[in-house]
């Protein structure tokens, strides 16, 4: 499939509706690079506990991201796609998804001071080449001139479903009746915060995935694709 040299595809939507899964695949499909946002808030919490920092202190935070600056390395033979390091440790798939990183990423991610030192890695990042981006505003804040921006929904049965799954290939204990508190207690958050809350960029493709699989959720984004 022919694209444009400087592709970008931005996938946003709310925690668990598919978004690491599609742009993996879409990435795989296109052949293009491929990151997960989420994975460095998560890999900046993993370093907040690691150090004893307050999930609160956005100052301090943004401290610890300069001080060991979280590197990624994008690599489809990585289990999550990409590989994330800081402080001279890599993270795995259990470690970021963990109970303990999940109760404060979002805390984490409201700072201001946080979202500025991430989007600037970021941008870097998707400099290196055609991109798939999932996150909350990568369409909005991060890439906002990305020729394609999709929105990806689900209902809240299939997004706790699926990241029951998840959760349960990385070998994280899980507690359906607790995922779907953290879920709707992440999405609150995530969409009411002050600074680049979750919210669809006005030119985004809304795509509900509820009913439809992932590939058939890839197939509609590379017809996105083609007609660009
Ligand atoms: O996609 P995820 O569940 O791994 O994301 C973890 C948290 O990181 C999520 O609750 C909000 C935050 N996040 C964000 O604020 N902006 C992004 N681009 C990606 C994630």
């Amino acid at each position: 499939m022919t694209y444009p040299a400087h592709l970008q595809i931005a996938i946003d939507g709310p925690a668990a509706a598919g978004k690491t899964t599609v742009a993996r695949a879409t990435a795989e499909r296109l052949g293009i690079l491929y990151l997960d946002t989420g994975a460095m808030y998560r890999a900046l919490a993993c370093m907040a506990l690691r150090t004893g920092t307050d999930a609160d202190n956005g100052a301090a935070l943004a401290r610890l991201m300069q001080s060991s600056p979280i590197e990624v390395e994008l690599d489809d033979s990585a289990q999550l796609g990409f590989r994330i390091k800081a402080g001279g440790d890599e993270f795995d798939e259990a470690t970021l998804l963990s109970n303990e990183v999940t109760a404060i990423v979002s805390t984490i991610a409201a700072h201001a001071e946080v979202r500025a030192e991430m989007v600037n890695a970021q941008r870097r990042i998707a400099e290196r080449g055609p991109v798939v981006m999932a996150g909350r505003d990568i369409g909005t804040v991060v890439l906002p001139e990305a020729p394609v921006k999709i929105y990806l929904t689900a209902s809240v049965a299939a997004r706790i479903e699926r990241r029951r799954l998840q959760l349960q290939q990385a070998g994280v204990d899980v507690d359906a009746h607790r995922l779907a508190e953290e879920i709707d207690e992440r999405d609150r958050l995530d969409q009411t915060r002050a600074i680049s809350p979750l919210e669809p960029a006005p030119d985004a493709h809304m795509i509900d995935s509820s009913d439809i699989n992932a590939q058939g959720v890839v197939d509609e984004i590379c017809a996105i694709v083609g007609r660009l």
